[in-house]
């Protein structure tokens, strides 16, 4: 039972999760049952009312008010039962309780971003406490992405310019896989996230650990804190640092050298060059890779973008 329960979807972890595969498993199992019975009925009438002689004539049915009634009214009490079911059931996924702890969410390419109510910030993971409510407040930077945890069963879209919402309550500490689930360019099936549900007190503690890391930290140097604004921004799912190719040209080894250019030209890369690519991505586009990087104009600072050119130097 529990395989066949998992056969369409991963294991339900919040109690909304399975009001809705129970109302997924009627909805499939009423289906399946109506279709098995009009087949047989099918099969039945074409070998009862086969023709079997010469002389067989058809004879003329006009109607059969019993019969017609049956067929009407009981579909129409399973389309009921669906709709008044269906309907608590979405009212139950869209409502969030009024003590819902609150998580404000930016999609852009390629990335999300997560605010909590301390002051704490995060890149592609989510952190939540297990047993209380959660609710995201959800707006996109860029195009249209979808915010979608197959545990939970929600999916909602990201929307620029309003903002969209969503909420769970995840029964146990563990971790969830959020997909996009709305084209957005390129990397769309590299955006990725986690939902990382903690016990309420260990919660309490990564809120206290995490909260003011959005501001400068003075104690680090500017490579290393290039580094985790590398890290915060989701830098990586673009630019590897060891080589790798993928959506954008490696940074290894990238301070300092020569780089063919879409349009034949070179340009040595250099402090001004890395400042203008996080700026205006489209200026320059080095051979070989497309225009898809979005524009961090607005989003980094100065002093960021001399962090993050430290941190790119160090790479060797
Ligand atoms: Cu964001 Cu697809």
């Amino acid at each position: 039972m529990e395989a066949l329960r998992n056969f369409f979807l991963p294991p339900a972890k919040t109690a909304v999760a399975e009001q809705y595969d129970t109302l997924f498993w009627f909805v499939h199992i009423s289906s399946l049952v109506v279709t098995i019975g009009i087949v047989v009925a099918i099969i039945y009438f074409i070998i009862k009312y086969r023709r079997k002689s010469e002389n067989d004539v058809t004879p003329v049915i006009t109607h059969n008010n019993k019969l017609e009634v049956t067929w009407s009214v009981i579909p129409l009490i399973i389309t009921l039962v669906l709709f008044g079911w269906g309907f608590q059931t979405y009212i139950d996924m869209t409502k969030a309780p009024t003590d819902a702890y609150e998580v404000n969410v930016t999609a852009q390419k390629w990335l999300w971003r997560f605010q909590y109510k301390s002051g704490a910030s995060t890149t592609n993971e989510l952190h939540v406490p297990a047993g209380r409510p959660v609710k995201l407040i959800m707006q996109s930077q860029d195009v249209i992405h979808s915010f979608f945890v197959p545990d939970f069963r929600i999916k909602q879209d990201v929307i620029p310019g309003r903002y969209t919402e969503a909420w769970f309550q995840a029964r146990e500490p563990g971790e969830s896989i959020v997909f996009c689930t709305e084209y957005c360019g390129t990397d769309h099936s590299n955006m990725l996230a986690k939902v990382i549900v903690h016990e309420p007190e260990e919660f309490a503690q990564w809120l206290e650990d995490n909260s003011g890391a959005a501001t400068k930290p003075t104690d680090l140097a500017p490579a290393d804190w290039g580094e985790q604004l590398v890290q915060q921004n989701a830098c990586a799912t673009c630019h590897s640092t060891d080589g790798t190719e993928l959506t954008g040209p490696t940074w290894q080894g990238t301070f300092g050298s020569e780089e063919q250019l879409a349009d034949g030209s070179t340009v040595t890369v250099d402090e001004n060059y890395i400042r203008e690519s996080i700026l205006n991505p489209n200026a320059k586009i080095v051979q070989g890779y497309g225009q898809v990087m979005p524009s961090y104009q607005g989003q980094l600072n100065d002093e960021q973008i001399n962090a993050i050119i430290e941190y790119i130097k160090t790479l060797k």
